[in-house]
Order: structure tokens, then C-alpha cells, then sequence
């Protein structure tokens, strides 16, 4: 008889940033801005820029470390998920390129694109497969390199991004222990997606940011409180808050509305700006691997961004 599967958990973690820093100063020497607009509108110091890495490559290398730490090998992953909204090629998937360069074989693997909330997504859309018996362990990923989409002479939009992957090795959960990913809260606003946009064959992200901020620092927070219920949890339980990396204000407006007096609010941001589908997993794997939070902790995720998409959901702590 096949054991009951109730869930799943995030074994291990892992990310990838390229050596480049790119400073405020230094895109104050390529367009009209400055240091210290920069520090007070988004709260970005720094942030890592790929040279030749491609979104593949980054998100190979971020998977690659969250295997290596998970104790299961190649042959034991079932699904690859990349979120992702910035891979120039159509064909083949993100995913199929991750499974090549790790060696993993017959895996399902596919790329969702629902922006800044990818990884949510994508976690979801794992557990639910793990869930259905679909697959026994996944690698999940989010992986940018929107410093391809970035119009380097708009300093409007070139000082917030950033280039990065981050990765979970995820694994079912038996009756008898606990889930360590909750149900996600996911959606849009669809007669709003425009309000952020890469379009057509050339494209630059352009983006209503004003809109797009008093959306995410007016709407998110109450939608963040459900996922935490529809986890059976109470703010006070949350540990860490690992939001979209966007803007540091926007990060402060949420946790402010939303309360959770026990955690810790990750801002990394500051020193990786916004990388979209990686900012998620990349802050998450970071503060994991600075030992932060303990083992089992619940940590609130929750992603925002292009589509006017969200999702959230709560998790445990490797
Ligand atoms: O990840 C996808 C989801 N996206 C988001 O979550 C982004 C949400 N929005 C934001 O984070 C903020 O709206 C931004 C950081 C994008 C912009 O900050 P803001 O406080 O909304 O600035 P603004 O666009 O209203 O611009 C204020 C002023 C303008 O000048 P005037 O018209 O007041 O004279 C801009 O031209 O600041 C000017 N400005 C700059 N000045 C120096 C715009 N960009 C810059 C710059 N340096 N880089």
C-alpha cells in the first residue's frame, strides 16, 4: 500500500547572485538621478547585475546548492517549476534547461511567468502536484535577469532592478507529520494588469508605479492576514515576513498594516533590489542561511506584481 500524502515541506534552500554590484553612484553616472532619491523613494543601495549568466544559468546554480543541501540527488526529483519572466528563449523551458545542466532525467518541468508573484505560484502549483501524487519531490525556482528588459537611459525604472535566482527542494509529507507549505491565497486584478508591463518584441519594463504603489501598500495586507488563517495561524505565530522585494516602503506599509509582532521583516532589497520572480526565494534563502529563523519556523510569503498578480502562503523553515 503507497503511504498516505498529506503535503509537502521545503527541505532545503539555495540562491544565486552574479559578482556585479551596481551602485546608486554608479547609475548616477549614467542617468539624471542620485544616492539619496534612490535610498529615501525605494530603499536600494545596491544591486547584483549578470554579465554572460543567462536566467538558466542562474537558476541551475540556485537549485543546484538547494539539492545539494536537501540529501536527495538527481534522480530522486520529479517535477522542476521556474518562475520566471525574463527568459529571452520561448522554447525550450527554463526548467528543461535546469533538469539538463543537473542531470535530471524525465522530470515534468515547466515555467509559469505570473511576474513578481512567481514563486508563490510556483510553490503552489508543486505542493499541489505533490498533493495529487503527481510527483514525490520538486525543485522550485524563481530566476530573473531583468537587467535584459531594462531601459538603461529611463531613471525611472533603471535603478530598481536587479538579476538573481533562488530555489526550494520540496518533498511530500506523510499522515502523521506536518505540512510545512500552507494553502495559498492567489489572484489579480486583471482590469489593471497594465499597470506593469513588458510588451511586445522589444520590450522594456515600463511600469504606473504610483498606481502600483498604493495598491500593493493599500490592498496586499489584508489578503497576507488570509493566507496566514488559511494556514490555521494567528500573526503572532509568523516568524519572518518575506515579501516582494519592490520597494523597502512598500515592505514597511504591509508589515505595518499587517501587524505580526513576532517577525522578523526582511528587506533585501537594500542590497538586491527588485528581481521579480527570484526576490522571494533569494531573501528567503538568505535569511535561512544567515540563521535567523529557526528550523520549522512559519514564515509568510507573499509575492506581488505584474498582472496586478499576488500570492502568498505560509511555510515552514527548513
Ligand atoms: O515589482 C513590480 C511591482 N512594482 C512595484 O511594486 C513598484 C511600486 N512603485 C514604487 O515603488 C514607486 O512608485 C517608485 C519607486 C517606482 C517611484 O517612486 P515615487 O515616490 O512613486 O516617485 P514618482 O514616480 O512619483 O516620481 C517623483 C519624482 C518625479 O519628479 P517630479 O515630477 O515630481 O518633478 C520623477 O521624475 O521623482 C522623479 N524621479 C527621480 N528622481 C531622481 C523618478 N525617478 C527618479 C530617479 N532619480 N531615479
Amino acid at each position: 500500500m503507497t503511504e498516505a500524502v498529506v503535503g509537502s515541506r521545503i527541505l532545503a534552500l539555495g540562491h544565486y547572485q552574479p559578482t556585479r554590484v551596481l551602485t546608486n553612484d554608479d547609475l548616477a553616472q549614467m542617468v539624471d538621478t542620485n544616492d539619496q532619491w534612490i535610498r529615501d523613494r525605494v530603499g536600494i543601495v545596491t544591486r547584483r547585475i549578470a554579465d554572460s549568466e543567462t536566467v538558466a544559468d542562474m537558476a541551475t546554480a540556485a537549485a543546484g546548492k538547494a539539492l545539494a543541501g536537501s540529501g536527495l540527488g538527481a534522480a530522486d526529483i520529479d517535477l522542476v517549476v521556474v518562475a520566471t519572466c525574463s527568459s529571452v528563449d520561448r522554447s525550450p523551458n527554463v526548467a528543461c534547461r535546469v533538469a539538463a545542466k543537473l542531470g535530471i532525467n524525465t522530470p515534468a518541468a515547466y515555467d509559469i511567468n505570473t511576474a513578481c508573484s512567481g514563486f508563490s505560484y510556483a510553490l503552489a502549483t508543486a505542493d499541489h502536484a505533490i498533493r495529487a501524487g503527481s510527483g514525490r519531490n520538486a525543485i522550485v525556482i524563481g530566476a530573473e535577469k531583468l537587467s535584459d528588459f531594462t531601459d538603461w537611459t529611463d531613471r525611472s525604472t533603471c535603478i530598481l532592478f536587479g538579476d538573481g535566482a533562488g530555489a526550494a527542494v520540496v518533498t511530500a509529507v506523510a499522515e502523521g507529520e506536518q505540512p510545512g507549505i500552507g494553502p495559498v491565497l492567489w489572484g489579480s486584478v486583471p482590469e489593471r494588469s497594465d499597470a506593469v508591463r513588458i510588451e511586445g518584441w522589444r520590450p522594456y519594463i515600463q511600469q504606473e508605479g504610483q498606481q502600483v504603489f498604493r495598491w500593493a501598500t493599500t490592498a496586499l495586507a489584508p489578503l497576507a492576514l488570509e493566507a496566514i488563517k488559511k494556514a490555521g495561524m494567528e500573526p503572532a505565530d509568523i516568524k519572518a515576513l518575506v515579501c516582494h522585494q519592490a520597494n523597502a516602503r512598500i515592505i514597511e506599509g504591509i508589515a505595518k498594516r499587517l501587524n505580526l509582532p513576532n517577525a522578523i521583516v526582511v528587506k533585501d532589497v537594500v542590497e538586491s533590489g527588485n528581481t521579480s520572480a527570484a526576490s522571494v526565494p533569494l531573501a528567503l534563502s538568505k535569511l535561512v542561511e544567515r540563521h535567523e529563523v529557526p528550523s520549522g519556523a512559519p514564515v509568510l510569503l507573499f509575492g506581488f506584481g505584474g498582472g496586478l498578480t499576488y500570492a502568498g502562503q505560509v511555510v515552514r523553515c527548513p
